[in-house]
């Protein structure tokens, strides 16, 4: 990692105040940055690479609502075969980059009917429902050290002033790259999730353990399988983030605004 956050540093040339890891089909935040650096992954030394439609890999840097941001658009999931140490290169640069606030984004299903399609959640909470060392079902993690309570409360607070609706809830974290089973949607159900996806607990996790202070958003593209009748696609995901790309775009921006370094 050192040549990377050498290496970013040198093309950015200033202490971001906030990172934001823009998920499947909210990358235009990114775009929106003034006086812009443009840093494609494939540039940076030992960096990975995307493969996933809908990420395009590259960070972009500049200014926004009188915030220097630095924003990753592309994130590396599990499914794709990375470690976990991979998938959490990107926070460790951030924390290269002695950033102190993060903002992770990501679509993710809805598990319940009160929170529709277009849904902005703020995560409040997480489970690790990927199963991967033993089959203990997870509890919810909703420590401030992984779920910043301040931070949570800027988000309430701004979307309330931008007069935009939102939620919180927790997120479950599962394998992919499959969209979930109708059961495994139940279950994540009956633990007591409210949205489900396949990327951002590991970055959570990692922010965590290196102080980072960390908001967490979902945009709700769908019912997660079974939930509704419709079938689920990954179109369905790109196009609901589409939809509601200018209103979290706008939110995102009044979030960063209102933080204080
Ligand atoms: N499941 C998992 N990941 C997702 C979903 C879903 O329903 N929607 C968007 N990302």
């Amino acid at each position: 990692m050192k040549q990377a956050i050498e290496y970013v540093k040198n093309q950015i040339g200033q202490k971001p105040d906030v990172a934001v890891v823009l998920g499947s089909g909210l990358g235009s935040f990114g775009d929106q940055l003034l006086d812009k650096v443009i840093i494609p992954y494939e540039d940076i030394p030992g960096y990975p690479q995307t493969t996933v439609v809908g990420h395009s890999g590259q960070l972009s840097f500049g200014t926004i609502g009188g915030k220097i941001v630095l924003s990753a658009q592309g994130r590396f999931h599990y499914y794709e075969g990375h470690d976990m140490e991979t998938i959490v290169k990107p926070i460790k640069l951030f924390n290269g980059l002695s950033v102190s606030h993060l903002i992770i984004t990501n679509s993710a299903g809805s598990l319940i009917d009160a929170y529709p399609p277009g849904t902005i959640m703020g995560l409040n909470g997480h489970m690790d429902c990927t199963y991967r060392a033993n089959e203990i079902d997870p509890i919810i993690v909703n420590d401030s050290k992984y779920h910043d309570e301040s931070f949570l409360n800027i988000f309430a607070q701004v979307a309330k002033t931008l007069n935009i609706s939102v939620e919180q809830g927790c997120y479950c974290w599962t394998m992919g790259p499959a969209y979930e089973t109708p059961a495994e949607v139940q279950h994540c159900k009956t633990l007591g999730g409210q949205a489900v996806g396949m990327s951002t607990v590991p970055e959570i996790q990692a922010a965590a353990k290196l102080g980072i202070s960390t908001l967490a958003i979902s945009l709700l593209t769908n019912y997660a399988a079974g939930i509704s009748k419709t079938e689920l696609t990954h179109d369905e995901v790109i196009e609901t983030a589409n939809q509601t790309e200018n209103t979290f775009v706008k939110l995102l921006t009044g979030i960063i605004q209102g933080l204080k370094n």
